[in-house]
């Protein structure tokens, strides 16, 4: 078993507090990603979770016992880095069994675990070598073998990839996802990489300066997103915000000072008329208008990446750049040329003006 909960959890440097009460609950079996800025405290939680780093207030649970004042060894986690911190003069087996030893396991019960983890992970033909000898994956693949003879309640993983090249992360991504699969133990990885966590998390918890804003699946951050902070991590290119006047008298939308008409179906917010509102368009949910219809604006910068085509338009009257990203089409684009957005007003997100999600 392996259920984890956090209640309370709040972490002090001197009188800088870092970690500002967190709570939170962690299903056995769960693979739940912390995300989020570098700085906001993911590493000094996942250290508290494994015993390396005192709390100063607040109690950590796995399967409903308390274990924030137990030895780093007592409690059940095994911890991969991102720098790996393999022993550099031990082989790949001893590396790997190296807890085992200290545990005072037999030798033939630590060769059969680690050969059968080594088996796991495509590292069979490569026991017999010394770190020096490995590359960056296979490296990161050790010390994940390492973890994984341990056969911890909680695997606690913190930014393992990113060390490698970009190809390698795909890969060793899936790999991660796969063993999690095979294995089922709950899992607590922390990355400062969004695709990561929407690719791997079961659950995302995405943090920011010390707190949690938003817990929940892939597409539910990313979709309602619970406010400006989310919904602008979450997703690349960015977001687009841009400031919105109902005209209730007129029923029309202004965007940008421009009535966005023939789009909008009931029910519309007309409650939010004078109120300062935002909405947020995704890169994908813009299309192209006929000239005269949607928001004027000019053509900054084309992107071209294959499948698709990033426009970096300035909108009349915009200081941000608003990205559209299009599929591909035999379309040919200008730089400079002038060009008029329509966002698809259905899937638009709307915030108030202290940046939370409107609920429409
Ligand atoms: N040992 C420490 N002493 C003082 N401040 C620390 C220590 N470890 C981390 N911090 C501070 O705590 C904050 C969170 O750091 P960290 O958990 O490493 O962030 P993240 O992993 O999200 O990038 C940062 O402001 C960092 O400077
Ligand atoms: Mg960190």
């Amino acid at each position: 078993m392996g259920q984890l909960s956090l209640k309370g959890v709040v972490k002090r440097f001197g009188n800088q507090t870092v970690l500002h009460g967190l709570d939170l609950d962690i299903r056995d079996g769960e693979f739940l990603v912390f995300v989020g800025p570098s700085g906001c405290g993911k590493s000094t939680l996942l250290r508290i979770i494994a015993g390396l780093e005192d709390l100063s207030e607040g109690q950590i649970l796995l399967d409903g016992q308390p274990i924030h004042d137990q030895p780093p060894a007592e409690r059940g986690t095994a911890m991969v880095f991102q720098n790996y911190a393999l022993y550099p003069h031990m082989t790949v087996a001893d590396n790997m069994g190296f807890a085992l030893r200290m545990a005072g396991v037999s030798k033939p019960q630590i060769r059969e675990q680690v050969l059968q983890a080594a088996k796991s992970l495509q590292l069979e033909n490569l026991l017999e070598r010394l770190p020096k000898e490995l590359s960056g994956g296979q490296r990161q693949r050790v010390a994940i073998g390492r973890a994984i003879v341990r056969n911890p309640q909680l695997f606690l993983f913190d930014e393992p990839l990113s060390n490698l090249d970009a190809a390698l992360r795909v890969q060793m991504r899936i790999e991660i996802t796969r063993l999690h699969q095979a294995l089922n133990n709950t899992m607590i990885y922390v990355t400062h990489d969004q695709v990561e966590a929407m690719t791997m998390g079961q659950r995302i918890a995405l943090f920011n300066g010390g707190k949690i804003e938003q817990v929940g699946e892939p597409l539910t951050l990313y979709n309602a997103p619970k406010n400006e902070f989310v919904a602008g991590f979450m997703g690349t290119p960015r977001i687009n915000f841009l400031p919105v006047k109902v005209d209730a008298v007129a029923k029309a939308l202004l965007i940008q000072g421009q009535p966005m008409h023939g789009q909008l179906s009931e029910p519309w917010p007309w409650s939010l008329a004078s109120a300062a509102v935002k909405i947020g368009v995704r890169p994908e949910h813009w299309a192209l208008g006929p000239p005269g219809q949607g928001l004027p604006g000019k053509l900054a910068l084309v992107e071209h990446l294959g499948d698709a085509v990033y426009l970096h338009v300035q909108l009349a009257g915009a200081s941000d750049m608003t990205c559209v990203k299009l599929s591909v089409s035999s379309q040919h684009f200008d730089q400079g040329e002038n060009l008029w957005l329509l966002p698809d007003l259905q899937r638009a997100v709307w915030f108030d003006a202290s940046q939370n999600r409107l609920p429409l």
